[in-house]
């Protein structure tokens, strides 16, 4: 693997010590008032913010070797009109449940977690759980928790109850549902009704590619799988009326180490930079011909978790995507908690376009500090878009924990940010579009942020509009969630 030159923080915005303590474990489950609050709730902010992410990052005292090995915690932030309410719970999943009776670490993870023993404890054993840990989405009357190698789990979404494994009607055959849908937000497969799109992979030497396409009540209406060469890793993927998108990144995965027992999947990917990125359009069942062909095109070498958005304009597409120039992994046998922010690359904004035409593919670089999780207005997902929302980090360069909120108008490059350095911790914005609202940014950006001066966790409420003047309202929490990973927002209200 080649190494690419990363520029050093000599000031670093953060002290490790307090990152750390964002991931200690949260074993417990509350139900309260939030009584705590800075600044002014919005009166016209009605509805509940689902998060989902890792709350235990041990087992008995067992630790985790990889924080997205640890067992999903849903938080439900209700925003009532009369008040703002929080409740967390696990997701009962067999897994959970099962280590949680014997006490100890019964299952290997994907990103490097083992059962105790050393590798003969582990040879061989290739089963894993679903941890139901990534994203949290309330459709079709559905509150599901998600995570990408397995079911959904459906909870009850006022109580936070797990309900069971959700197929959907019996529908869900492998490869089942990634953990990362997008909402098309005008079907034209629907009439112009939105619908929900998501994707599953399946991947070895060669792989899988499944669509699914569900209507307003939770129903698998579309479904349409396409097999492709190769290894792919693909945690996300984009979606424009005519398209699944999909980056198949130049990673290989050498599995032995793996069947061994020595190593996880996860640290058996391995980055080649000198092969291209393959850029897979797949036709959306319904919007195109039935006979239409997947598009494998090529791009310059990247690695990506997280698309941003993507839209097409005659004979020309664009997809902005979160880029590293490799493979952002740790050393084989490396603990999370010893991670050197400085030695992985930057995650930085890029565009590419896509000329269907030529196939020809070129890309920019739109925002270089390092950031993660993109999101935008719901009503703009696959669509020519002007503003995007990302967690960044407080130094304009390098990578280093998410301190910052950025807005970024892509018409005009300007940026505005916000930072809780050096002792606050950002995640993922999400953008709530105010009711009525008809500008594309009027509305608020809601997270949740970790300040390890108090070791507890904050709902912060920005006004999308100047997101550079800090948040409107502090929600304090009574404790700390660890840092988390996705969540979605609904108008509707439960308690
Ligand atoms: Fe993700």
């Amino acid at each position: 693997m080649t190494q690419t030159a990363i520029p050093h923080l000599t000031n670093p915005s953060y002290r490790h010590e307090d990152w750390l303590r964002g991931y200690e474990s949260q074993p417990q489950e509350f139900d309260y008032w939030i009584e705590e609050i800075e600044g002014e709730l919005p009166p016209d902010l009605h509805g509940t913010f689902f998060r989902n992410g890792p709350g235990l990052l041990a087992v008995n005292g067992q630790p985790l070797h990889h924080p997205f090995d640890g067992d999903g915690m849903i938080s439900a932030i209700s925003f009532t009109g009369e008040g703002v309410h929080y409740r967390n719970r696990y997701v009962r999943t067999a897994g959970f449940c099962q280590e949680q009776a014997a006490g100890k670490i019964l299952y290997r993870g994907v990103f490097g977690t083992r059962k105790p023993g050393g590798w003969l404890a582990n040879a061989f054993d290739l089963r894993f759980k679903n941890i139901a840990n990534t994203h949290v989405i309330y459709w079709g009357g559905k509150l599901l928790a998600l995570w990408e190698g397995g079911e959904p789990h459906r909870l009850d979404p006022a109580t936070l109850e797990t309900l069971g494994v959700e197929t959907f009607d019996g529908q869900l055959t492998p490869p089942v549902f990634a953990a990362h849908p997008h909402l098309d937000p005008a079907s034209p497969a629907d009439g112009g009704q939105p619908c929900l799109v998501n994707f599953a992979v399946a991947s070895g030497l060669s792989t899988t590619l499944k669509l699914y396409e569900l209507d307003q009540s939770a129903r698998i209406v579309r479904q349409t799988t396409y097999p492709i060469s190769g290894f792919a890793f693909m945690h996300d993927f984009a979606i424009t009326p005519s398209y699944g998108i999909f980056f198949q990144t130049p990673t290989t995965m050498q599995g032995l180490p793996y069947v061994l027992g020595l190593r996880s999947p996860a640290e058996c990917i391995r980055f080649q930079p000198d092969r291209p990125t393959r850029v897979i359009l797949l036709p959306r069942p319904g919007a195109m011909p039935a006979d239409a062909q997947p598009l494998v095109l090529e791009a310059d070498p990247c690695f990506v978790f997280h698309h941003a958005n993507a839209f097409e304009q005659g004979d020309d597409l664009w997809v902005d995507s979160i880029c590293y120039a490799t493979f952002p992994s740790l050393p084989p046998g490396t603990d999370f908690r010893q991670v050197d922010f400085s030695a992985l690359p930057p995650g930085q904004l890029w565009r590419f376009h896509i000329n269907l035409k030529t196939q020809k593919v070129t890309h920019e670089v739109l925002l270089e500090r390092c950031c993660e999780f993109p999101s935008l207005h719901p009503a703009q997902v696959g669509r020519p878009y002007r503003y995007l929302y990302l967690g960044a980090t407080h130094a304009p360069t390098g990578n280093a924990p998410l301190q910052a909120f950025l807005k970024l108008d892509l018409q005009t490059g300007e940026q505005q940010v916000w930072s809780a350095a050096p002792r606050g911790f950002a995640g993922e914005p999400l953008f709530v579009p105010r009711p009525g609202g008809t500008a594309v940014d009027d509305g608020w950006v809601l997270a949740i942020a970790y300040d390890s001066s108090h070791h507890r966790s904050d709902v912060l409420i920005f006004a999308a509009q100047d997101l550079s003047q800090g948040p409107i309202a502090r929600l304090h929490l009574r404790h700390h969630i660890p840092f988390g990973l996705h969540g979605s927002f609904t108008p509707e209200v439960f308690v």
